[in-house]
């Protein structure tokens, strides 16, 4: 028998949670080839830094952490770094340029090819890009290893059609592309038997799964979902305003297991705006599906992505968006200052907003929305609330730390009993912006 010699693989990931699966995917087909997880870069063989070029901030931050991994391949020059994920798929060999110590950059549609590309920089000992530009089929099912054991990602589509103009992602990741719904179901089936309980199906616009294959669409997949034994919690993201239909929220409303958890993308609350971004609905078209969904589904949470700055804005259209996190009452808002993107058509747009202007609105736009979350919160006083035991909290042994199924954490004092992925039932007595504090019952 071959002798294969113990090898360790270091990742670091940024962006969203569909570089997180990524990782995880990467980290399953390298096993194969005798490459372990481990967390000390120090002890690395192969160092792979996922990256994400959604924000400038993003990948000015990638950029400084890649340079530092230089000290590391100078202490060993047999180290591999390779860099993965939208940015390598955006930037391609202008990063073999700026960085002499990476080894190979791999696009988006590479992740099955690892395990080659890695067989080819060990053996030539030269430097290597894999960027493809065009769309490729993903393969039904890759090896993966998960992080966690309680609740973990199926990605359910690859890429994004929208071309909101400010967003670089469907340059990086692609057209769009549904997995067989068999090979879903089949991969949700599997982390149930491994005891997980919870599963956040990925996609970009989740709302458009099926639209490229017909065999199902979201809401087949979610009731097809629902049925599998053992998930006790489903969520999905991203959900396109636009695209979210009724046969998907009356999938939500019948389910047994869908959090009532929308998270539902405004990015701004002013009809010119939202014409400009190319978003495809207009205030009204969300005050509408927000009232369906608080109709049918009582006691949802909704959440939002806002961006602020984007080319165009004046104090006028701020005030609305303003105005409409008010009238909306979001459960929480991630905002984000706009960005540049090149290649995008925001980035050729007229009257861009300055920097200081655009992080003053910021601060605006967060003191309402921290002010109506902890209002929203506060309401839950007194209430209980199933709660999925995800493990103690970051500062204190001592306290758990859970989820509602709205996906609001919950703090409280560890009573003994609890384990890891049980629900338990938690009376909330002090409520604040970010969490629930609270008492098991
Ligand atoms: N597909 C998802 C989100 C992907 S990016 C969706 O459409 O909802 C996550 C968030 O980043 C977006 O919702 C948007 O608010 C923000 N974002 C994307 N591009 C941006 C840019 N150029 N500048 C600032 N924020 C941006
Ligand atoms: Fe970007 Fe819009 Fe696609 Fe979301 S829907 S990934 S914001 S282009
Ligand atoms: Fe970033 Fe790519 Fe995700 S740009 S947000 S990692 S799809």
């Amino acid at each position: 028998m071959q002798n294969i010699k113990q090898k360790f693989v270091s990742f670091l990931t940024y962006g969203c949670q569909m570089n997180e699966n990524d990782s995880e995917r990467l980290a399953g087909q390298l096993k194969n080839i005798g490459y372990e997880k481990q967390d000390d870069l120090s002890l690395a063989d192969l160092i792979i830094v996922n990256t994400c070029c959604v924000r400038e901030s993003a990948e000015n931050k990638i950029y400084g952490k890649i340079g530092n991994l230089k000290r590391l391949k100078t202490a060993n020059p047999n180290l591999i770094i390779g860099i993965t994920g939208c940015m390598a798929q955006k930037d391609g060999d202008a990063i073999l340029k700026k960085a002499s110590h990476v080894d190979f950059v791999m696009g988006t549609n590479k992740i099955h090819e690892i395990s080659n590309i890695i067989a080819e920089v060990e053996q030539s000992h030269g430097r290597v890009v894999n960027v493809i530009q065009g769309d490729q089929e993903m393969p039904g099912d890759l090896p993966t290893i998960r992080n966690g054991s309680i609740s973990t990602w199926i990605p359910i589509m690859y890429g994004c059609n929208n071309f909101c103009t400010y967003c670089i992602v469907p340059y990086v990741r692609g057209r769009e592309r549904s997995r067989d719904l068999e090979d879903i179901l089949k991969e949700v089936r599997d982390v149930a038997s491994q005891g997980f309980k919870e599963i956040t199906l990925l996609g970009q616009n989740v709302n458009s799964y099926g639209k490229d294959s017909a065999s199902a669409d979201f809401a087949d997949l979610l009731t097809a979902v629902d049925k599998i034994e053992g998930i006790e919690r489903i969520r999905y993201m991203t959900s396109h305003p636009r695209d979210l239909n009724d046969k998907v929220i009356d999938a939500i409303k019948n389910s047994r297991h869908i959090c009532e958890q929308f998270h539902l993308p405004v990015q701004y609350g002013n009809d010119t705006i939202l014409k400009s971004m190319n978003r495809g609905y207009t205030t009204d078209d969300y005050r509408n599906l927000v009232r369906k969904i608080r109709a049918a589904v009582p006691h949802a949470s909704i959440t939002t992505d806002l961006i602020v700055g984007f080319p165009g804005e004046t104090e006028e259209t701020f005030q609305d968006t303003l105005n409409f996190l008010k009238e909306i009452r979001y459960d929480a808002a991630y905002t984000f200052l706009y960005s540049k993107r090149s290649g995008t058509p925001a980035a050729e747009m007229q009257n861009q907003v300055s920097t200081e202007l655009k992080k003053k609105r910021l601060q605006q736009l967060m003191d309402v929305q921290n002010q109506i979350s902890l209002e929203i919160n506060q309401q839950l006083e007194g209430r209980v609330l199933e709660v999925m035991v995800e493990g103690s909290s970051k500062t204190d042994e001592n306290v758990l730390s859970g989820r509602t199924r709205t996906n609001k954490i919950v703090l409280w004092d560890k009573v003994g009993h609890e384990a890891v992925g049980q629900l338990v039932q938690i009376k909330i007595t002090h409520p604040q912006t970010w969490v629930l504090k609270g008492e098991l019952i």
